[in-house]
């Protein structure tokens, strides 16, 4: 059993604690938007927020999120469902191809603005590179963080 906060409410998991975060979060409590692409830390598609940090769920044991705090993307949108500036800028900027690597992409854009609220091309690429777009939506994802920083 693994107790944690996972977008805002108490939860407890029973799963092996050596259990990736990824697998726990979609199996166990059916949170399916983040998603599993290489398994190996390498491609960004299943990341989510451990205790504010952006962190690759395939790699990282659920025991690691003992006590602590994970948000998906399920989390990100307001309590009234207001979507995130970020989540505005993604559909106003029409980002998502086949959406598969999207809400990693979110994820990590969502932490780099809160830490970085008016980033350079420099500092987008810098934080958004570990996230693979297959489809290739590089361009679109730097014109949504520049939107959702505007905002
Ligand atoms: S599925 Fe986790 S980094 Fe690729
Ligand atoms: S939108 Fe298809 S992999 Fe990124």
């Amino acid at each position: 059993m693994v107790k944690l906060v996972v977008n805002g409410q108490e939860k407890t998991v029973d799963v092996d604690p050596s259990t990736p975060i990824l697998w726990a979060v979609r199996e166990q409590l059916k949170l399916t938007g983040t998603k599993f692409g290489c398994g190996i830390a390498q491609c960004g598609a299943c990341t989510v927020h451990l205790n504010g940090e952006p962190i690759r769920s395939c790699s990282t044991p659920i025991a690691a999120a003992e006590g602590g705090e994970i948000t998906t993307i399920e989390g990100v949108a307001g309590e009234d469902g207001t979507l995130h500036a970020v989540q505005a800028a993604w559909i106003e900027q029409q980002v998502p191809q086949c959406g598969y690597c999207q809400s990693g992409q979110i994820m990590t854009a969502v932490a780099l603005l809160r830490d970085t609220p008016d980033p350079t091309d420099e500092d987008i690429d810098a934080a958004m590179s570990g996230n693979i777009c297959r489809c290739g939506a590089y361009g679109r994802i730097r014109a949504a963080i520049k939107s959702a920083a505007k905002a």
